[in-house]
C-alpha cells in the first residue's frame, strides 16, 4: 500500500470516529506503522473531523517528526502509540478513542471480561481495563504494557480505550468491536444480567479463530489481569 492509501485510511478512520461520536473538541488518536519503521500518526490538538493527508505528520520510533505541515505535532499520545509497536512486533496501527459506552465501563472501573457475546468472544475476548496514567506522560504507556502480550484492546482507566491491529482499519474495527459490546452487555445489565457462554463453548469459539484468519493475541479463557 502507498503512502497516499494509508494517509487515505487514516483519515477515513478518524473521520468515522467522530461521526460515531467516538471524540469531542481534539479527543483521540490513530497512527500506522510503515514498512521502513517510521509512522504516520495524527497530529495533536485537532478534531478529528478536521484531519486531512496533509495535516498527518511521519515520526520516527523515538517520536522525532521526520516530515510535517509547519506548526503540526505528533499526538500527545504518541508515547503510548510507540510502546504498542515497541512491544507488539504485529501491530500495525493503533487507534485512540472516547467512545462513550466503552468509556462509560473504564470510567467505573468495570472491565468487559464477561464471555457472553460470540463474535467479542472470538475477536477480541475479555478487555481489561488498565490502570490510571496521567495523558501525555510515560504513566499511560507504563501501564498498558503488562496487558500488551495479550490483549488487543484495554480500556483506559478514567480515560477512554485503545486497540492494536495489523492494519489500521483491523485496529478501528476491534474499537467497533469494543464499543458495540459494551453497549450490549449494558443492555443485558439492564435486563438482569450477563449469562455467560459455557467454557466448553468459549474454547471452541477462541479455537474459531485460525479458520477466520483472525490476527492478534487473544487473552483466553478468563485471562485478563
Ligand atoms: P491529542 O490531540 O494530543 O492526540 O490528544 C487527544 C487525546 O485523546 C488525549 O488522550
Amino acid at each position: 500500500m502507498d503512502y497516499k492509501e494509508i494517509k487515505d485510511q487514516i483519515c477515513d478512520v478518524c473521520h468515522k470516529m467522530w461521526q460515531l461520536g467516538w471524540v469531542a473538541a481534539n479527543d483521540g488518536n490513530v497512527s500506522v506503522k510503515l514498512d521502513d519503521g517510521t509512522f504516520f500518526a495524527t497530529p495533536t490538538g485537532i478534531s478529528k473531523s478536521f484531519i486531512t493527508p496533509e495535516k498527518l505528520v511521519r515520526i520516527d520510533a523515538s517520536g522525532k517528526v521526520l516530515e510535517g505541515a509547519p506548526g503540526y505535532k505528533p499526538s500527545s499520545e504518541i508515547k503510548m502509540h510507540l510502546r504498542c509497536y515497541e512491544k507488539r512486533e504485529d501491530v500495525g496501527a493503533v487507534v485512540h478513542a472516547h467512545p462513550p459506552t466503552a468509556t462509560g465501563y473504564a470510567v467505573a472501573h468495570i472491565p468487559l471480561d464477561r464471555y457472553c457475546m460470540i463474535e467479542t468472544v472470538v475477536s477480541i475476548g475479555s478487555v481489561p481495563v488498565t490502570p490510571y496514567g496521567t495523558p501525555s506522560t510515560y504513566e499511560v504507556p507504563d501501564a498498558i504494557t503488562p496487558y500488551l502480550p495479550y490483549h488487543d484492546v484495554m480500556l483506559l482507566e478514567n480515560h477512554g480505550a485503545l486497540a492494536v491491529g495489523a492494519d489500521v482499519i483491523t485496529a478501528y474495527y476491534r474499537m467497533e468491536t469494543l464499543e458495540l459490546n459494551a453497549k450490549i452487555c449494558f443492555t443485558a445489565h439492564l435486563l438482569g444480567g450477563e449469562k455467560e457462554i459455557s467454557k466448553e463453548n468459549i474454547d471452541r469459539l477462541i479455537n474459531m479463530r485460525a479458520q477466520y484468519g483472525v490476527t492478534g493475541k487473544h487473552p483466553g479463557y478468563k485471562h485478563y489481569r
